[in-house]
């Protein structure tokens, strides 16, 4: 099964010209063999992202982002990998096989469009209910007093489930079920809900209906607005098999290049406010449905921007919201800053009543959340001796979450020199103490920064040369070669095809596990010809082999010596001369050579 599935991925991917597709997201320019243009996964100004269709990758020398057409979709559209394949081959007119997947995954697709298909069916039922001559038109006059036109009311797709005094219980059920929707599959979708009596109504009722978009622009979800006044306040869909409120953000599709262009996502907390600012002109921003602001949501919009930027209510409510996300913001190491309104305001009446003028200037002025959070902590309980105490406890967690030493040890210096105290109290705590063994587990992955020179050298040399790795194989290189990125690398080079390497570039790239290795091989492969190699030599090839192998040597000798050494002091130890003396002139004539070569 794996074997088809990559015959499937081989197929598409050699349909797929990674040109053509990266052009349809960015702005390309032909540059000698490669084209360039601006990175759509970081902010620049002037190009660092390369395309390579020979190689058929791509590879910002910014951000250090490389990959395939595959891993372009993913991180641009964050599909999964399936996803992505599953773009391609709609593309380029490549059938999927239907039977790599089990029953089960089948029947979950199966089931998992029929609710996106059910949403969709009741978005059109709740557009009809608000544009309703009668029905609709309290609904239609709230969202004009509340400043919506109709025009975004359309974009929005804002629409209004009608009064049961209007339109009865079951009025969607009804509509739905005259389609071919059954009440069961509109349960599982949330939009209905079943009686004692095994009957079912509709959940949404007198509402204005939010659709909620998910990240590739289906319909996941409803959220509900009373109009006027009511409990609850707001309704909105149930979690279900397309819908994840923890992770899905109200407007991100809609506003996804808003964004990009933006290079900075503004979140608030209300739908009315994200629509207010969008109304104003302020469209970069999304909303999370009533929920804190979960790991997952800022993860998903590091995919988007450099910067969150929190808009929330100055109440206890909205200090803690932003409180709790800090450590999010540290783990996913993207930029968050924080503005609260003035008091008594949200967004949506903060740009009413002061334009969209004045909450650009909030945004400018948002604080960086480290520093929010201290002042937040000062406020709270002083700078008295057990104020700072306190202090400390409430920021070492904080400080736990940063994900790197560096980070730490910047945000140490920086609360330290603050609160006047010397970094040693931060790193006394025990939480330190374990966030620092789990960094050290992690950063561990990535072999580059271990790698000597020689190593460095090695890898440019073989991937510029890889003719001749049999001879350097013949002189003993993988005994010596113990860095797993290199012995990878060799692995591939020496499966490589030379009537057929077409895929080489990729394959090489899939041997690094990490992103900085990636960037790295890259680099080496769009470079060209190593640059430690002197042009002016008739056969630079030859001449770097030559010095690999005398590298090879040295090390090999540096290891025996290092080996007899110990059993040298075995022997002392254990006071066998015999085999001491031996040892000794082993390594007599070992040292000779060294010196003879
Ligand atoms: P708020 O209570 O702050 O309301 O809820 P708001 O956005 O100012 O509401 P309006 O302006 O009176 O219409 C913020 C968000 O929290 C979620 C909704 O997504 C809302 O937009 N929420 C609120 C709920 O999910 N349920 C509720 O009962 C209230
Ligand atoms: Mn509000």
């Amino acid at each position: 099964m794996a074997t088809e599935r990559d015959q499937i991925k081989n197929e598409v991917k050699e349909a797929a010209d990674i040109v053509e597709v990266v052009g349809e997201y960015v702005a390309l320019k032909k540059t000698g063999v490669r084209f360039s243009g601006l990175c759509p996964f970081h902010a620049e100004k002037t190009p660092s992202f390369t395309v390579n269709p020979q190689g058929q990758f791509f590879h910002c020398f910014g951000c250090g982002e490389s990959g395939d057409v595959f891993s372009f979709l993913m991180k641009y559209h964050h599909f999964d990998f399936p996803e992505a394949l599953q773009a391609m081959a709609k593309k380029y007119g490549i059938a999927l096989p239907e039977k790599e997947l089990s029953e089960a995954e089948k029947a979950r697709l199966r089931q998992r469009d029929a609710l996106y298909a059910a949403n969709e069916a009741a978005s059109t039922v709740y557009r009809q209910g608000l544009l309703h001559m009668k029905w609709g038109q309290i609904a239609r006059k709230y969202l004009e007093e509340r400043g919506i036109p109709a025009e975004f009311t359309e974009r929005y797709r804002l629409g209004y489930a009608p009064e049961p005094e209007q339109a009865g219980w079951s009025y969607l059920i009804d509509q739905l079920g005259s389609k071919g929707l059954s009440p069961q599959v509109l349960e599982t979708a949330g939009l209905a809900v079943r009686n004692d009596r095994g009957g079912y109504y509709d959940r949404f009722r007198g509402r204005i209906m939010f659709p909620l978009l998910d990240m590739t622009g289906r319909l996941a979800a409803f959220g509900g607005r009373i109009v006027g006044q009511g409990k609850p306040k707001y309704m909105n869909s149930p979690e279900s098999p397309i819908f994840d409120k923890s992770r899905l953000l109200y407007g991100l599709f809609q506003h996804r290049e808003a964004i990009r262009r933006q290079r900075r996502a503004l979140v608030v907390e209300g739908n009315f406010d994200l629509l207010l600012l969008a109304v104003h002109g302020i469209d970069h921003v999304v909303a999370p449905l009533g929920t804190a602001l979960s790991r997952s949501h800022i993860h998903t919009l590091r995919g988007y921007g450099e910067e969150v930027v929190l808009l929330f209510d100055a109440d206890a409510a909205g200090l803690k919201a932003a409180m709790r996300s800090v450590p999010f913001f540290l783990q996913e190491k993207i930029e968050g800053r924080v503005a609260l309104l003035p008091p008594g305001h949200d967004p949506d009446s903060y740009v009413r009543e002061h334009g969209p003028e004045a909450i650009v200037r909030l945004v400018e002025q948002a604080r960086p959340l480290a520093e929010f959070a201290f002042d937040t902590l000062v406020r709270t309980h002083g700078l008295t001796l057990s104020g700072k105490s306190r202090i400390i406890g409430e920021l070492s967690p904080l400080l736990a979450a940063a994900a790197d030493p560096g980070q730490r040890a910047l945000m140490i210096a920086h609360f330290s020199e603050k609160m006047g105290i010397s970094p040693g109290y931060f790193t006394s705590g025990q939480p330190l103490a374990t966030s620092a063994t789990a960094n050290k587990a992690t950063s561990a992955g990535s072999c580059l920064q271990q790698m000597s020179r020689q190593e460095r050298q090695l890898i440019d040399f073989l991937l510029n040369y890889p003719e001749y790795l049999t001879e350097l194989k013949a002189a003993g290189l993988d005994e010596i070669v113990r860095e797993p990125l290199v012995r990878r690398i060799i692995a591939l080079l020496d499966q490589r095809d030379d009537n057929d390497d077409s895929s080489y570039p990729e394959r090489l790239l899939s041997a690094a596990t990490h992103a900085d290795e990636r960037s790295y091989i890259v680099e080496l492969l769009t470079r060209g010809t190593g640059t430690e190699l002197d042009p002016g030599i008739d056969n630079p090839g030859r001449h770097a082999c030559d010095e690999i192998l005398v590298w090879l040597e040295s090390i090999r000798c540096k290891r025996v010596g290092a080996d007899l050494q110990q059993r040298i002091q075995e022997a002392e130890r254990l006071g066998n001369i015999e085999m001491l003396m031996q040892l000794m002139q082993e390594k007599k004539e070992i040292g000779k050579k060294r010196k003879g070569s």
